[in-house]
């Protein structure tokens, strides 16, 4: 048993695999095989459009009663591209919605710039705000409908505001409830909706005013799974038709992985780390990728006297599986997987597996997959 593992160990080494994988740290390597789909170096890459919002240095600071002070944003910078879908996550308190806020210019920073759709939101007059808030939507965790009237006036309500003409109102309605797929509800109350399609009434309301981006704060928050599923969809298929920017504040890593491209976590105010949810992914030494795709738990009744556990990511893109490859190596290793997960983000699989080994074994065994390129460590 023994030989055959030194055996396989050596060859592991020695032979090229066909597998895409990780070696520790940020960098990606193809261990062999075909050209990969790595992203392309920046001097070939076009240039990058201007950032639909631009956030520089922004800083917003309450002041309580008694002089305390709370730095709820300590110099934020976040660009977000036309057309993407950012999600932002980060703990309770980070500054989630004190961001959103800043970005409708509900409040003004303290300090800082923020650009929307191309306009520096902070210098604008109060006639030229409301103007520009009309060019952002909002989205909420509950839609805050109102009950006496229906999902048709719910929708119209913000363009009578904005003083749409009533032929024109009726219009937009119709194409709002045909894009949420509620175009047979326009009669129904909001008591006589489910909490989806709420939702939904909701999401055309932000959208029936022409926004050219949407806010959405915590949108699926009160949702079960599979509505969940379902509003994700709608948002994705909106920016799809309509070429929106979205931001999504969330705490739910299944968002992120459902629905984003990009994503920013932000801690104490500031973003600490972001990128192209790939990107962020595959750099499995960062935070975020290990809150986008957990590390598997490993239950006790699960791992035998005398063994450890390794930590194990792969990459999978379409046509060069990786999964397969990298069991066959753990049964010649004479491990097991204890658990794990497969997610798929964006055009890659990414695997997070939990590898049962002997402990005398396990620095070589992680030596020997690293020497293959997968990224691998001893678990604490
Ligand atoms: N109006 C306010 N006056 C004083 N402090 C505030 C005010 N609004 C927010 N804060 C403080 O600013 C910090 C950030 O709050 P914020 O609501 O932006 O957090 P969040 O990330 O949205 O949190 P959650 O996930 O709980 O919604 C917190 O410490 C909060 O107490
Ligand atoms: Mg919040």
């Amino acid at each position: 048993m023994q030989s055959s593992r030194e055996t396989w160990l050596v060859d592991v080494a020695a032979t090229p695999v066909a597998v895409r994988v990780l070696p520790p740290g940020p960098m990606e390597v193809a261990v062999s095989g075909p050209a990969v789909s790595t992203p392309a170096p920046e001097e070939d890459a076009p240039a990058s459009p201007d950032p639909m919002i631009s956030l520089k240095d922004v800083r917003k600071v309450y002041r309580l009663r008694g002089g305390a002070q709370v730095r709820a944003l300590d110099g934020l910078s976040l660009d977000v591209a036309p057309g993407t879908i950012h999600g932002i996550v980060g703990t309770s308190g980070a500054g989630k919605s004190t961001l959103v806020r800043c970005l409708t210019s509900l409040e003004r920073p303290t300090q800082g710039r923020i650009r929307v759709a191309g306009q520096d939101m902070t210098s604008l007059s109060a006639r030229q705000l409301r103007e520009a808030r009309r060019r952002i939507g909002m989205v909420f965790q509950h839609a805050n409908l109102l009950d006496q009237r229906t999902t048709a006036q719910n929708i119209a309500y913000p363009l009578a505001l904005a003083g749409v003409p009533r032929g024109q109102r009726r219009q937009t309605v119709e194409r709002m409830l045909e894009l949420v797929g509620l175009a047979d509800r326009g009669a129904s109350y909001p008591a006589q909706l489910s909490g989806g399609q709420k939702q939904r009434v909701g999401i055309a309301r932000a959208l029936a005013d022409d926004p050219s981006v949407l806010l959405c704060d915590e949108p699926t928050s009160a949702l079960d799974p599979e509505t969940t599923r379902s509003i994700l969809d709608l948002i994705r298929d909106v920016r799809d038709a309509l070429g929106l920017t979205v931001i999504i504040i969330t705490h739910e890593m299944s968002v992120v992985r459902q629905v984003c491209d990009a994503v920013s976590l932000l801690e104490a105010g500031r973003v600490v780390e972001g990128g192209r949810l790939e990107d962020v992914v595959l750099d499995t030494s960062s935070r975020l990728s290990r809150e986008v795709v957990p590390l598997p738990a490993v239950p006790e009744a699960a791992r035998s006297q005398g063994d450890a556990v390794l930590d194990v990511c792969v990459t999978a893109h379409p046509g060069e599986p990786a999964a397969v490859a990298l069991m066959s190596m753990v049964a010649e290793l004479g491990g097991d997987i204890a658990s794990g997960v497969f997610e798929t983000v964006g055009a890659a699989q990414i695997g997070r597996l939990a590898v049962t080994v002997p402990a005398t074994q396990a620095s070589r065994c992680v030596t020997a997959l690293r020497q293959a390129g997968i990224t691998a460590e001893v678990r604490a």
